[in-house]
């Protein structure tokens, strides 16, 4: 690489923490030599201990309809992210030279930060999900050591979900000439696509005078198939149209990304370079005719995802968010909704490679607050400048389908909040002509009334299915988004007796049951949702509330402790997936087909009781055996919602032995066949690895799932068995979880409680090559081994 252009270093190790107030920790010269050696991104409060008392809440949660306030104990996760904390690090610059600009980048700083540079305040930010960055020229030592220290603080009642605490995302020092393009100042879009040629909108913002661009446009493969020199641009920025023949377009089916290289000249020397990512596309969202890419009608198989990424807290790491969208993508999901905050970067970067769509929302609070300290201290004096850093730091990402601008804000039903709205919304218009905005309204029936349901370029409801059709009558767009669907509750390999729906339903264990019949009292179980998708060709997708269980709010159990994460996912806090996930998987993929049964069949006590069975299934009839006896063939209809998305035998009378249903296909043929068996006493730990080979570059995870079998082989779905690990040679134990909601065990000691017969290590490599060796062992049960290798070449 030529000397003059910019270079970018990630601040990845050699942080040193410290919780707590920490009189003249900003200094240059303070000591921190007793402080926590750390790696950024980091999650101070993940490790634990889980305790009640960790931001426990006194509050009446108006959006759940509640009457009064109550003590809620797992609001946040219980886990210690209040309070204050300090991050240091020192760096150098090499090969600084008189008159470069550095810039220091942040991707989200939980919360409040307030950043120093060798004693100097260089600048703070409120919002902890934000990017955002400072101009550092004045203050850097271009010889010398520079110490960065960044001083954050965590109010109690600000989040309604665990937010984590610390430098939770990437830290870079970014190193420019004086003649340099702006940080986001790259802006693409594809004004015109047909499959002969698009046209690629280029607007690059730079600092400098008499300079030229040179913009290369690469393919896949890194080929060169365009070069544009633009000589004369307008008030600093150029604007390039360069034409692309046969264009390649992006879609969850073929993710084709190109590259815009763009380079600035002074004369001969080259002052900047910077590479952006982006994809050839069309959306168009039609009244009454629904949601098109490149041309295609489609509707979006969405799941909502918050913020953590289970046990490893909210520190970001790529290999645990791709292993999430695989999980997903297997599913047959193809829309990622990262609710009530700014997204990850790295999240983006994985949907655009994996061709998943993504609505990028921004807020969970505008003026009128939920929680005391939450966003609406900020929002009157910082949500312009959020806004506008949120969309140039992510309008390039091709994944980006459509913009949120607020999440069930109660200034749905306050004076001023329709005027909000449409500020808002001009905003993201203005930043970014070519993505439609919407809002995820809960106060359905207030905002067909007061205009507000009007505004949003999508109107985007929560739940409510019932005042779908209303809604679609009285709003003027003509298509409605189910932005946040299900909120069913459920624990993986729980089920409860009888089998009854029912809202806010408790049991004296804390779990939900599987059976998928459960949920709050705003919300509604999946096929419901399912009944408007299929039948209505104005509603244009659902975003399942979630795809993953998360840390804090944990309902329908808000006030009864040990309840500390939620019930809501599709899959469990381990990534593991409950039932659920094969009624999605059944409908959403359509590639492979699914046929799963449930309950488990290990029901000692329950012999000669009513136990019914339900198939979850791509085809659409089955026949039900037990213990070899036929329980009949039922097929799909439309008596009910459930009838039409699940094969259900609820007459079932439980007898230990075998559960085996055969689908037919549409000619009536038997097509595939599962097969379920009651299993006897734990006997062997099995362990499976999502990948057997990982990236030796100290961040990659292996995820392995642990479950036991019988003497016979037979997995044993209620095992709780207490397993220790151990990891040796080039790699580390990171965490384990098993998925239960009110486990308190820690997620980073070597050992834990097997849940529901499993739970999940998470192993992270070093940065040497070679074998790593993971054991799990229990006193009761035969142990087991498996080794995983680390590598340097690049595997994704
Ligand atoms: C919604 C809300 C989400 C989450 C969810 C739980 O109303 O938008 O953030 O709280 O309920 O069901």
């Amino acid at each position: 690489m030529p000397d003059s252009i910019s270079k970018t270093f990630t601040l990845k190790n050699n942080w040193k923490f410290q919780r707590g107030p920490q009189e003249n920790a900003h200094k240059a010269n303070y000591g921190d030599q007793s402080w926590e050696q750390i790696t950024v991104p980091h999650d101070w409060a993940i490790t634990g201990p889980f305790d009640k008392e960790n931001d426990k809440q006194l509050v009446r949660i108006i959006q759940n309809g509640e009457e009064c306030a109550t003590e809620k104990s797992g609001r946040t996760g219980a886990l210690p992210h209040i309070g204050e904390g300090w991050y240091r690090t020192k760096f150098t610059i090499p090969d600084h030279s008189e008159g470069k600009r550095v810039f220091i980048l942040f991707e989200g700083a939980m919360s409040e930060p307030k950043v120093y540079l060798n004693g100097i305040k260089v600048g703070e930010w409120s919002y902890g999900y934000n990017y955002f960055y400072f101009d550092v020229t004045d203050h850097i030592s271009p010889t010398e050591s520079n110490t960065l220290a960044v001083h954050l603080t965590n109010l109690e009642r600000s989040s309604r979900w665990y937010p984590g605490a610390g430098l939770h995302r990437k830290v870079q020092v970014i190193v420019k000439e004086a003649d340099h393009i702006e940080q986001w100042g790259v802006h693409i879009t594809t004004p015109s696509v047909t499959n002969e040629l698009a046209k690629v909108n280029i607007k690059t913002k730079y600092v400098g005078k008499d300079l030229q661009l040179i913009t290369k446009l690469l393919d896949r493969d890194g080929k060169t198939i365009a070069t544009e020199k633009t000589q004369t641009p307008t008030d600093n920025q150029f604007e390039q149209d360069i034409l692309v023949k046969n264009p390649k377009l992006w879609s969850p089916e073929t993710p084709y990304l190109y590259k815009a290289v763009s380079q600035l000249y002074a004369g001969d020397t080259l002052k900047d370079e910077v590479t952006t990512t982006f994809g050839i596309r069309t959306i168009e969202f039609e009244a009454g005719r629904g949601f098109k890419l490149n041309g295609k009608v489609r509707k979006f198989k969405g799941v909502c995802v918050h913020h953590d990424l289970g046990p490893i807290g909210t520190a970001v790491n790529k290999s645990a968010l791709r292993r999430q969208l695989r999980i997903m993508r297997d599913m047959g999901c193809d829309a990622i909704r990262a609710a009530c905050k700014m997204p990850p970067i790295e999240q983006l970067e994985l949907c655009d490679e994996m061709g998943i769509m993504f609505l990028a929302e921004c807020f969970d609070e505008w003026v009128t607050p939920k929680v005391d300290n939450g966003y609406s201290r900020f929002f009157n004096t910082d949500a312009q400048k959020d806004l506008v850093t949120f969309i140039h730091a992510t309008r390039n990402h091709p994944c980006i389908v459509m913009w949120g601008s607020g999440n069930e804000v109660p200034d749905q039903l306050e004076p001023g909040g329709v005027e909000c709205a449409k500020w808002l919304q001009d905003i993201f218009h203005q930043e970014d002509p070519t993505r439609p905005v919407t809002i995820a309204m809960d106060m359905v029936k207030a905002v067909m009334e007061n205009g507000f349901g009007a505004i949003a370029d999508i109107p985007g409801l929560n739940y409510r299915v019932h005042l779908y059709e209303e809604a679609f009558e009285c709003f003027p767009q003509g298509l409605l988004l189910g932005s946040e669907t299900a909120s069913t509750v459920s624990s993986r390999g729980v089920y409860k007796f009888p089998v009854v729906p029912g809202k806010m339903k408790t049991h004296q264990d804390l779990q939900c049951s599987s059976y998928d019949l459960e949920c709050c009292s705003w919300s509604n179980v999946p096929d419901d949702d399912f009944v408007m998708q299929d039948d209505k060709d104005w509603v244009i997708g659902e975003f399942v509330w979630t795809g993953f269980d998360y840390l804090g709010e944990p309902s329908p159990y808000d006030e009864m402790w040990p309840s500390r994460s939620s019930y809501f996912g599709i899959c469990d806090l381990a990534g593991l997936p409950k039932d659920r996930y094969h009624l999605y998987r059944s409908r959403w993929n359509t590639e492979d087909a699914t046929l799963h049964i449930l309950p488990h069949w290990n029901w000692e006590g329950r012999e000669g009781e009513t136990t019914p069975v339900y198939v979850y299934t791509s085809y659409n009839s089955a026949e039900l055996f037990i213990n070899g006896k036929s329980m009949g063939v039922q097929k799909k209809h439309k008596a009910t919602p459930q009838n039409r998305y699940r094969l259900m035998w609820n007459e079932v009378t439980y007898e230990p032995g075998s559960i085996k249903v055969v689908a037919f296909d549409d000619a009536g043929n038997p097509a595939a066949t599962k097969e379920v068996h009651t299993a006897g006493e734990p006997h062997k730990i099995i362990l499976e690895a999502d990948r057997n080979e990982i990236n030796a570059d100290g961040e990659d995870l292996a995820f392995i799932t642990v479950s036991v079998v019988d003497k016979n082989g037979i997995a044993c779905p209620t095992a709780t068995n207490q397993l220790n690990f151990e990891v040796t040679g080039k790699g580390t134990y990171r965490a384990a979880c098993n998925g239960d909601p009110t486990s308190l065990e820690i997620f980073h000691k070597p050992k834990m409680k097997l849940f529901s017969g499993k739970l999940v290590i998470l192993v992270q490599s070093t940065k040497e090559c070679g074998e790593i060796k993971l054991s799990v062992y229990s006193e009761d049960l035969q142990g087991e081994q498996l080794v995983l290798f680390s590598t340097n070449r690049v595997l994704t």
